[in-house]
């Protein structure tokens, strides 16, 4: 089958290829279950729709094939409605490209590694990345990277720009995993210490968001980075093995998470406790404490877990943000 897909994934063609991949890319691992729409723009499409309901194959597949579709697929209603719900603003590539600089310039100590900014745009650096012993290309693929509210993953992966539309050519792509690909590109040659190394990267990149669907598309978007520079690097395509692989890590690193919260969105619930009076006992109701005070580790929700993999144990996330790594 070709693989080849430009900016809209379509889930039909995950699931024709293999049904376990798609399934593997809606598991919400924290839960065990799938990831949830988190967001009512479905719900007139009746049961199963609801934000609280798991995203499952079913609905997404067959005729229902163009369900999920990438913000700038989506019409103008359903984008304006997902400005005031969410604050969806999506950030151009060419912005996503200066803040990504800004980052590795730090890293390399020195500025434009990667390209050469240009008014709205950058133009590619073609030479080699240069690291030296100090600082090795495994160094640079090793070193973790976060995208908070991730929406489609911009600042990771730049296939397409999210806000004009463009497909970015991979030499030219710009995310933070991008860059990392590159740089395994062009260090390593052997088919299978280059698998060796992407597994790496793809370990090395995190990022969490609210709604199901953006979830979906980021972690689309993140398996077809690999198999663009798959095609890229050797012409041609992974095999299915790798392709599995390669998701189950990104629905470990890729995961629905309210950011303030730190809980899988909406599972907070009441706190009850029970009070006697002169006609018996009566349960009181009151706001969970961590949204009442704003408090992250109060919450009644589901606290989100995701994979350390230097240690090859779940972690809490909001664990994380104690200790302020
Ligand atoms: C301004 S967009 C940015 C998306 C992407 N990072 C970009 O730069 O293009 C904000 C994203 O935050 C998500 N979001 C809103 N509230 C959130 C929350 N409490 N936790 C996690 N994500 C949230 C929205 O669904 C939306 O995708």
């Amino acid at each position: 089958m070709n693989l080849d897909e430009k900016i809209d994934v379509k889930e039909n063609k995950i699931y024709k290829l293999d049904s376990s991949l798609l399934n593997i890319l809606l598991i919400d691992r924290t839960t065990n279950n799938n990831i949830i729409w988190a967001t009512d723009m479905y719900i007139n499409r009746g049961s199963g729709y609801e934000p609280y309901s798991q995203m499952t194959i079913e609905k997404i597949t067959g005729k229902l094939g163009n369900v999920i579709k990438p913000r700038i697929e989506k019409s103008k209603v359903e984008q304006n409605y997902r400005v005031k719900d969410k604050a969806e603003v999506f950030t151009p590539s060419w912005v996503c490209n200066k803040q990504n600089n800004l980052a590795d310039d730090l890293w390399f100590g020195k500025k434009g590694v990667f390209n050469t900014e240009t008014p709205n745009g950058w133009k590619t650096k073609k030479r080699k990345i240069p690291f030296n012993s100090e600082q090795t290309f495994e160094d640079y693929v090793l070193s973790k990277r976060l995208e908070i509210s991730c929406g489609e993953a911009p600042y990771l992966v730049s296939r397409y720009d999210t806000v004009s539309g463009n497909v970015i050519d991979v030499i030219d792509r710009i995310g933070l995993l991008d860059r990392k690909l590159r740089v395994i590109n062009e260090n390593v040659n052997d088919e299978d210490l280059w698998f060796e190394y992407s597994i790496k990267a793809y370990k090395s990149i995190y990022a969490y968001e609210y709604q199901g669907d953006s979830l979906l598309i980021a972690r689309e978007n993140l398996l077809y980075d690999f198999i663009d520079n798959y095609y890229y690097k050797f012409r041609k395509y992974p095999e299915l093995e790798k392709l599995i692989q390669i998701a189950e890590i990104i629905s470990w690193n890729i995961f629905q998470m309210d950011g303030i919260k730190c809980v899988i969105p909406n599972t907070c619930i009441k706190e009850k406790s029970i009070k006697n009076t002169l006609f018996g006992e009566e349960i009181i109701e009151k706001e969970c404490t961590g949204c009442k005070k704003n408090s992250v580790n109060k919450h009644t929700g589901i606290y989100v877990e995701t994979m350390d993999w230097d240690t090859n144990k779940k972690i809490k996330f909001a664990s994380l943000l104690k200790k302020g790594k």
